[in-house]
């Protein structure tokens, strides 16, 4: 077999899977708990969110009109994609580390690395992006109360101005809903996943009655004149590296379009991935978590669909609501005690994704330290009575709060988008290399029509990232030179596989 760690090269020295699955029965390892309809459960609670409630509005107003129903087709698609190729890979390694336990399997320790800190980035990046969204939510619920954040303390300092492409000042000081939101969850994260898995349970299930009713509802208020035109901002929108490739930009020189609009709402399937983190804590991994996946995967692509083409049949695409736009079209179509209803589902089904997306980092972590390349004292720490990563879970919720307090929406939406994308990426290369290194290797789910399935998975990851604005893409690369600093100053010498092997 060609998985023996080599001593020749540490950088590409790859983590053999018997080693993989050996220490899965080792002690200090997470509570299995988790049966299929708890993943599913996690898998919706960490979907529909932020991305569907907001990022929706902004996507078809400024980005790609009606024609983001389709947006949702793509970005659905793409990420169908990748989930069966997560599939495989949750199937075969069920232990915690998500992508990142994947790559030290195939890729090797430098690969490893690379996705694991994206994955820290990806989760921290999209919690903050969340809890922002969740204070917009929030503000509109309590609004209807007559309760009102001051300004000062109701959102980021800074907003992205999309006609000149440059943050300006709002006036305020910074969000504190959502720091506020970041603490509440980091205690219950601390305190243990069985309680979290129920609380999400109840999350899960008032959030999917908000959407149907949404749905049903707002079907009988379409339009269908609404739907025309379908496309005003053309059908593409790809730049490289801020050169306009196809389609049209916006004045700051972002792209618009079609493709652009599924770049950015790809945002609002983030999450599915995060089912396979929680491989270890599940009791039958290998049949319950690509059941958890693609389930979950498939339930919001279709609703999500439905959303779409009810919002912007209800309300025309350049009169949606940037904030709330979801209970905003109640609103304007004078129906404003379904407005409130709709606002507080919104909450709590935000409230969900974060639990689920800031469960998820600290997971990436643990496996991180588990291999020496974080320090174990603190990334590795369990509780003893709690069984959870307290210490790190603490830490993310630091860096969450510090970006949702400060940093406008649109900023993190795009960087969690480009650091999920690649993310995708690898684990779909992954799974091409590894039915090649590893072909008798047991696979209780096997990715179907390889390698069509992972070839369109990178191909079709590539293309959205293309599609997001340029500075994400900056964004990405000094995220990962940060990652390259922390891996060549403390993790390459610490290395549990170095140590092993030499
Ligand atoms: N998919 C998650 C959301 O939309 C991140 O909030």
């Amino acid at each position: 077999m060609s998985n023996e760690p080599r001593k020749t090269s540490q950088l590409f020295a790859r983590k053999p899977l018997a080693l993989l699955l050996e220490e899965a029965k080792g002690e200090n390892r997470l509570r299995r708990v988790l049966g299929p309809v708890q993943l599913t459960a996690l898998g919706i609670g960490a979907i529909i969110g932020a991305g569907i409630f907001v990022a929706t509005g902004a996507a078809a107003h400024n980005v790609a009109g009606p024609s983001l129903m389709l947006s949702y087709v793509i970005a659905g698609i793409t990420c169908i994609f990748a989930a069966l190729c997560y599939a495989e890979f949750a199937a075969m390694v069920p232990v915690a580390g998500s992508a990142y336990t994947y790559a030290y399997a195939t890729l090797g320790e430098l690969f490893a690395w690379i996705i694991g800190w994206d994955l820290v980035l990806e989760y921290g990046v999209s919690s903050a992006a969340v809890a922002t969204g969740w204070s917009a939510y929030f503000q509109s619920a309590v609004s209807k109360i007559g309760i009102h954040i001051p300004k000062l303390l109701s959102e980021s300092p800074w907003a992205y101005d999309p006609k000149t492409g440059h943050f300006i000042a709002t006036g305020s000081v910074m969000n504190l809903p959502a720091v506020i939101v970041v603490v509440i969850i980091t205690a219950i994260l601390v305190k243990g996943i069985q309680e979290s898995a129920t609380f999400n349970g109840v999350m899960v299930a008032i959030k999917v009655a908000a959407v149907l009713f949404v749905i049903a509802v707002g079907a009988f208020f379409v339009n269908t004149t609404n739907w025309h035109p379908f496309a005003p901002f053309g059908w593409t929108g790809i730049s490289f590296f801020g050169h306009r490739v196809a389609g049209m930009v916006d004045p700051g020189g972002s792209p618009v379009g079609t493709l652009a609009g599924a770049a950015i709402i790809f945002f609002a399937y983030i999450g599915f991935d995060s089912v396979s983190t929680h491989a270890e804590e599940a009791k039958n991994p290998q049949r319950d978590v690509p059941i958890g996946i693609i389930v979950s995967l498939l339930v919001c692509t279709v609703l999500y669909i439905a959303v779409v083409a009810v919002l912007t049949g209800m309300v025309r695409f350049d009169q949606l609501d940037i904030n709330a736009p979801v209970s905003t079209a109640f609103k304007q179509q004078g129906m404003g005690w379904a407005e409130g209803l709709i606002a507080t589902a919104g909450v709590s089904g935000i409230t969900s994704v974060l639990l689920v997306m800031m469960l998820s980092g600290p997971r990436v972590f643990l496996a991180m330290a588990r291999d020496g390349l974080l320090p174990k004292s603190t990334f590795g720490d369990v509780h003893p009575k709690f069984r959870t990563p307290w210490k790190s879970t603490i830490l993310v919720g630091i860096f969450v709060s510090a970006l949702a307090g400060f940093l406008p929406i649109d900023a993190l939406l795009h960087l969690a988008n480009i650091g999920t994308l690649l993310a995708f990426v690898i684990v779909c290369a992954a799974v091409l290399i590894m039915r090649k290194t590893h072909p008798e290797a047991e696979r209780p789910f096997r990715c179907p029509w390889v390698p069509f399935v992972p070839i369109m998975g990178v191909l079709t990851c590539l293309m959205l990232m293309f599609s997001l604005p340029v500075a994400n893409w900056w964004r990405l690369l000094i995220w990962l030179a940060i990652g390259f600093a922390i891996y060549f100053l403390y993790g390459k010498q610490h290395s549990v596989m170095r140590n092993q092997s030499s």
